[in-house]
């Protein structure tokens, strides 16, 4: 009978009330968005045989309105049936709906289509960001409603924004209209709370009479001093850290981060020995799909994997701080009986030939069937509508460039890469905040073609309004360059009719690249492999390696994987869910390979693809150096 469903804190005693009895939650991180709906009853479950009795899930706004109004809730981005699912198992659920949400997820969970208002200010009381941010929850929380445990649903308790604090607005008026309109969706007895950085000016801009202040720290602090801090806020009621730290996030070009097991357990054991609630973050990390990974400033992108370093792998396998983890709960609270799902097994399918399919250049017509949009200064991604992946920008040279010439973003408004060709002649690359300059050679009046990728917006800090593209004019020499066509890419369309089929030639590469330039055209590469039905229980799980390419994005069958970039590392291989992989016909992998494809154009070199059983997120940074398996 939902209507003798209570959940409420007792600030008498410090503590929750659940049924009018004392209640404390063991809780886990896992983000549905970065896992395919195929695995999330797996995850959930083997969360449950850890003893935990929580599962805590960002939503991602840009997730569900990818574009203004058009709503995505179905399949993997059914967070009901999420949150339903979680129900049937016994657990309960602390959402965290934002609207921002920070979680190395692009924007921090905010739709880019906020940004075409350039001087929007994002989570402050502008009230073109509140109009929107009014309309998003009107849909959302509605949905939400019947599932909170007073309404006989699994949600105890419901974050208002996302450590609110540390962002340098801290405009409370702004965290007043959350909590008005929260309360207006929700109702007057679900638990809101607010989670900020153990700082005190954080709690500061963070926390707001209404909202139940909690923190988040991680292993090797004081903990007796971030509990205290929170006390400054709350004076009653139950301690909370919101995130405790796991493991750690990752960027290319720098070491995969690991928190170690002894140290995890030691504080978790600490944190609940003093009655506290607690929520590991994560629990199981799982995967940047597609286009979804943040980045942080000085620009630095994360990986695909989100890993994490958690107690449940990107794979879901069960690692020693999943069983060192569980352990430790069983000091404060009995784990359910029965077996824990095991790892699930993984299959060496071995190398895939690839074949280069063509150019992105040949292929304009089908993956920009509208034409170019064309404008005297370069667009903004924003200005064209398109959100994430790639634009070529494309124009002529003005004149002559018989000697290397210096083709610049002198206010570095390459966001975030650009791949350089002049007459399907490949330059080089420009970079975000490290390569501003290249020189490049061409007659007058030769095409020069930009093709701009968006490795992932900024998610936290004040640099979260990060625009994509050519932010800001190219110069060739000392003049600037105008006269630009633009070619948003609809990459995930093209892909899925596999670019038209086979031919087409290319027909654009005139001439050979010149002898210093390591750069092959940007292009898309097709290959398959077949899962023989004789052997059983495939298909399985897998991880695809790339040996000796450069980086690019890779769809399997037409889901799209996410980036690979093994010359930056640490990541060297991608998980492959089984459930995108079929046995009834063969498996198409699809590559675009943006830098240096490891096979020549006259195919006396094949490109290939290996599908391994075990994954490689920590290799090392050069890749001629042997590679480390976790
Ligand atoms: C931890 O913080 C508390 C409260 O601020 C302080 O009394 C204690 O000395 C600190 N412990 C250590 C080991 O620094
Ligand atoms: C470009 O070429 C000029 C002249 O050859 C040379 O001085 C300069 O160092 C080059 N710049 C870059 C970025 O390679
Ligand atoms: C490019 O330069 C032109 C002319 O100086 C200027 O009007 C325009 O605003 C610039 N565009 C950008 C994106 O900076
Ligand atoms: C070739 O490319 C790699 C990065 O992919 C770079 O480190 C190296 O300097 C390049 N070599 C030349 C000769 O351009
Ligand atoms: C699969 O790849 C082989 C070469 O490896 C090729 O002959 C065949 O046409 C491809 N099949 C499909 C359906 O693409
Ligand atoms: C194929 O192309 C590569 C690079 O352009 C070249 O080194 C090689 O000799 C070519 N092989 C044949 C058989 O033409």
């Amino acid at each position: 009978n939902a209507s003798l469903k209570t959940f409420k804190i007792d600030y008498s005693r410090d503590r929750f009330l659940k049924d009018g009895q004392p209640f404390r939650y063991i809780s886990g991180s896992i983000h549905y968005s970065r896992l395919p709906r195929f695995y999330w009853k797996d995850r959930l479950l083997k969360m449950k045989m850890a003893g935990l009795n929580a599962i805590q899930t960002y939503v991602p706004w840009n997730f569900h309105e990818p574009q203004p109004g058009k709503y995505q809730f179905s399949e993997d981005h059914d967070v009901e049936y999420f949150i339903q699912l979680a129900h049937e198992l016994g657990l309960l659920v602390i959402l965290r709906p934002g609207p921002y949400i920070c979680a190395e997820w692009d924007m921090g969970g905010l739709p880019a289509w906020l940004l075409e208002k350039e001087s929007m200010i994002l989570r402050s009381s502008d009230p073109d960001y509140l109009a929107a941010v009014d309309k998003w929850l009107g849909v959302l929380l509605p949905k939400m409603k019947p599932l909170l445990y007073q309404n006989g649903g699994p949600i105890i308790s419901v974050q208002v924004e996302n450590e609110y604090g540390s962002y340098f607005t801290c405009d409370h008026d702004y965290m007043r209209f959350l909590l008005k309109r929260f309360r207006y969706y929700l109702g007057d007895d679900v638990v809101l709370f607010t989670t900020d950085g153990i700082f005190e000016k954080y709690l500061n801009c963070g926390a707001l009479q209404g909202l139940y202040a909690t923190v988040d720290f991680g292993t090797g602090v004081n903990i007796t001093a971030a509990f205290k801090l929170q006390r400054k806020s709350e004076p009653k009621g139950p301690l909370i850290n919101s995130e405790f730290y796991t493991g750690w996030l990752d960027h290319w070009g720098q070491p995969h981060s690991t928190v170690k097991t002894e140290d995890v357990a030691f504080s978790l054991f600490d944190i609940l020995a003093r009655g506290a609630s607690v929520n590991l973050y994560m629990f199981t990390g799982g995967t940047n799909f597609a286009y979804w990974n943040g980045a942080n400033i000085p620009y630095s992108a994360q990986p695909t994997s989100y890993d994490y370093d958690a107690p449940l792998s990107e794979a879901g396998d069960l690692t020693e701080k999943y069983f060192a983890l569980r352990s430790v709960i069983q000091k404060f609270k009995e784990t359910p009986e029965g077996p824990i799902p095991p790892s699930t097994p993984k299959f060496a399918y071995g190398k895939v030939a690839l074949k280069k399919l063509k150019t992105v250049e040949a292929a304009l017509d089908i993956l920009c069937p509208s034409g170019p949009i064309k404008s005297l200064y370069p667009l903004k991604f924003v200005q064209l509508k398109q959100y994430f992946g790639f634009v070529l920008y494309r124009t002529t040279l003005p004149r002559d460039c018989n000697t290397p010439t210096p083709l610049s973003s002198p206010f570095n408004g390459v966001h975030d890469r650009a791949y350089v060709s002049v007459d399907g002649v490949p330059q080089g690359i420009l970079a975000r905040s490290t390569v501003l300059s290249l020189n490049i050679t061409g007659k007058a009046g030769a095409t020069l073609d930009l093709l701009v990728e968006n490795m992932g917006r900024v998610n936290y800090g004040k640099y979260i309004k990060d625009f994509k593209g050519l932010v800001s004019n190219l110069t060739l020499g000392s003049s600037i360059l105008m006269g630009w066509m633009m070619f948003p890419l609809n990459t995930e369309d093209a892909v899925r009719s596999q670019l038209g089929h086979w031919g087409g030639e290319d027909v654009r590469q005139h001439g050979k690249a010149p002898s210093s330039s390591n750069y092959t055209l940007p292009a898309f590469y097709v290959g398959n492999f077949s899962i023989y039905s004789g052997i059983p229980d495939l298909p399985q799980d897998t991880f695809i390696q790339f040996p000796g390419w450069s980086k690019g994005q890779v769809w399997i069958n037409g889901f799209n994987l996410g980036r690979y970039w093994p010359t930056q590392g640490p990541q060297m291989t991608l998980f492959v869910p089984q459930h995108i992989l079929t046995t009834s016909a063969p498996n198409t992998v699809i590559v675009l390979e943006l830098e240096h494809a490891p096979c020549q154009d006259n195919d006396t070199e094949p490109c290939t693809v290996a599908f391994v059983d075990k994954p490689v997120i920590s290799g090392t940074m050069a890749h001629s150096l042997p590679l480390k398996p976790v």
